[in-house]
């Protein structure tokens, strides 16, 4: 039995046609682009630019961004090649499946449950901190931070997590909203969608009056910068190589990576789209290079307005509102309106989450790798809703009992792994299938897929240390369920069980 079986591209086609006569195709170019924006502005824009900046880029947080994007646009590319070949649910899981068989497929899946699950719980325990902002602070540190947090209050007591509630509150909210089969309308993503980028472009606008040049001033954080005092009254150092001048802006640019997770699932949509073969690849790059314009000039702004040794103390929660409550006077109207546009934008960032990876374990549970329970629908809902409550439990203990940067380094090394290999994919598919009719084609394979690999690598790399060794325990417990259960009961050994399932899903 080899471990490189492949799923024929046959049958992934009459999965997608069969999925015809179940999911609607009504969304357009214009649609799919607004998906992925609703999907990609999360807390990777509005949390982890001020991360990045505070502990390792500085004000070039800017250049972070824009490595961070030329690695999601070469492996965007390779994205938009297979999603308009095989426009089927489950993305780059399946595109691997078709392409270098069964154990890379897997491998995939199981990094892409760090991307999805554990992308939702980043987000939540974002939600959560914006929450507490509105709310003026009012609910105590130790029920809004997980045990691996401290911080001194203002009268010097120290104070720890226990658990993050808000942010459990939240996954439970949406994970019943997806049980109960409650879909973002087109109409309804594309209202958030809308005050999202309506937010941005006020805060880029007001905010660009405000920035300072001494802020920006050196660019780079210089090798002998000053420690700078943390919320637990401890000091954090910038000598490390990760933590000034250019590795500072390499690590940045994997911290803020995290910022375009999301335009991936656009190409889960596939099997909604009117035209996917056209449409698709517009999705995936069109929402993909209006977030990266959006990014630079609020990056920019972000770190003009306020300085960045603001973000390692005061200002590393909520750091929007800080910067516009701190620095720009007689905007607090502005902070409000910002936290409440954020709050929104989040929800729809976990929904996007959740329900992307209740597909991928449904797709995988369908081809016999996970267990049917994962592919169960309710009665009435038509859902996976036993998939949805294991998916609560799962993510609820990162999103209750980590920090959300831990959580946020974890997805970008899951997503950045799914898209090396997606990029490997692209070139392997190239010299097998040569003819292959492809409505979309990656230009200059094998030099863009090989830079996506590249730099996605780097970024990889820049996260060196205990997220890299968490990541790896994670791939390891993956490959051990691969070969002591998903192995044996794999579809594929009895091909007359591969039905079309993407149907299934009202
Ligand atoms: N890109 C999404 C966010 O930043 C995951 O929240």
């Amino acid at each position: 039995m080899s471990l490189f079986r492949k799923k024929s591209l046959d049958i992934l086609m009459s999965q997608a046609g069969e999925s015809e006569k179940g999911l609607k195709r009504t969304l357009g170019a214009g649609n799919l682009i607004a998906l992925g924006i609703g999907a990609i502005i999360g807390a990777g824009l509005f949390v982890r630019t001020a991360a990045a900046a505070g502990g390792h880029a500085g004000s070039a947080v800017t250049l972070s961004f824009i490595i961070a994007a030329i690695g999601c646009a070469f492996a965007g590319l390779c994205y938009a090649e297979f999603a308009s070949i095989i426009p089927i649910a489950g993305s780059a899981y399946t595109y691997a499946y078709a392409t270098m068989g069964e154990l890379i497929a897997w491998i995939i899946g199981w990094a892409l449950i760090l991307e999805y699950a554990l992308g939702a719980a980043t987000v939540s325990i974002a939600w959560s901190e914006f929450l507490n902002k509105l709310l003026g602070g009012s609910i105590p540190f130790e029920w809004s931070h997980s045990p691996l947090e401290s911080a001194l209050d203002s009268v010097g007591v120290l104070h720890h997590g226990i658990v993050n509630a808000p942010a459990l509150f939240i996954l439970l909210l949406l994970s019943l909203l997806l049980i109960k089969g409650t879909q973002e309308s087109a109409t309804v993503n594309a209202i958030i969608v809308f005050i999202k980028v309506a937010i941005v472009l006020v805060f880029i606008a007001i905010g660009w009056s405000f920035i300072q040049s001494k802020n920006h001033t050196p660019y780079l954080i210089p090798a002998d910068a000053k420690d700078a005092l943390q919320p637990d009254g401890t000091f954090y150092s910038y000598k490390g190589f990760f933590n000034h001048g250019w590795g500072g802006v390499l690590k940045g640019a994997a911290i803020v990576f995290f910022a375009f997770i999301g335009f991936d699932a656009v190409s889960t949509a596939a099997q909604e789209a009117k035209n996917p073969k056209k449409d698709m690849p517009l999705g995936i790059l069109g929402s993909l290079v209006i977030c990266t314009v959006l990014y630079i000039l609020f990056s920019w702004v972000l770190t003009g307005v306020a300085p960045y040794t603001d973000f390692v103390k005061a200002g590393k929660e909520a750091s929007v509102a800080y910067a516009i409550e701190t620095y720009m006077a007689g905007f607090g109207w502005l902070a409000k309106l910002v936290t409440i546009a954020i709050l929104a934008g989040f929800s729809s960032v976990i929904l996007v989450m959740l329900m992307g990876q209740s597909r991928v374990f449904y797709t995988m549970s369908s081809d016999g790798l996970l267990p049917k329970v994962f592919s169960d629908l309710h009665p009435k809902f038509r859902t996976p809703y036993k998939s949805n409550i294991i998916l609560f439990v799962f993510v609820g203990l990162f999103a209750g009992f980590i920090p959300g940067s831990v959580a946020g380094d974890l997805t970008s090394i899951g997503t950045l792994l799914a898209f090396v290999l997606v990029c490997i994919g692209i070139i392997i598919l190239r010299k097998t299938d040569p003819n292959l009719v492809r409505p979309f084609k990656t230009p200059l394979v094998p030099l863009v897929p090989v830079l996506g690999i590249l730099v996605c690598a780097a970024m990889i790399i820049s996260l060196w240390g205990t997220t890299l060794l968490s990541a790896f325990c994670w791939m390891i417990i993956g490959l051990l369920i691969y070969f002591s259960y998903s192995r044996k009961r794999s579809k594929l050994h009895n091909p007359s069980e591969i039905v079309p399932h993407a149907s299934d899903f009202e």
